[in-house]
């Protein structure tokens, strides 16, 4: 049995490539590369496997530790000046990616399943690890 768990930040980032010239950036990320930034409310589902009986203290120490992990560190900061962005755009591909890395190690009780990132109302990235 699966847990999934809803959670949200708001965060600004702009998409741009440290390795690509001004029109090459425009041309990849369009409106997404304005030099002025935007945000996003981004809404992270967070799915868990346990075998632990009762749900509740799953629960409560899941949202414990994404409070911690992810919400304190990304909700209302500039996800370009995250250090973890220092050599990486900040596609939703790389959040996904970067939530999972961040959260596996750290949840005790519970297997980390799948990770879900929603961008906008069109863009929904999911990363369950390596294969
Ligand atoms: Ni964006």
């Amino acid at each position: 049995m699966t847990i999934t768990r809803r959670y949200r930040f708001c965060a600004a980032h702009r998409l741009h490539s440290d390795s690509l010239s001004a029109e090459e950036n425009q041309r990849v990320f369009g409106k997404c590369n304005n030099p002025n930034g935007h945000g996003h409310n981004y809404v992270v589902f967070v799915t868990v496997t346990s075998d632990e009986v009762g749900e509740m203290a799953v629960i409560e120490r899941l949202d414990q530790t994404v409070g911690e992990t992810v919400l304190a560190r990304f909700d209302h900061q500039d996800l370009n000046s995250d250090p973890a962005f220092a050599n990486r755009t900040t596609t939703g591909e790389n959040l996904v990616k970067l939530i999972w890395d961040l959260l596996a190690p750290k949840l005790s009780g519970a297997r980390l399943n799948k990770v879900g990132v929603v961008e906008t109302r069109d863009n929904y990235f999911e990363y369950v690890g390596e294969a």
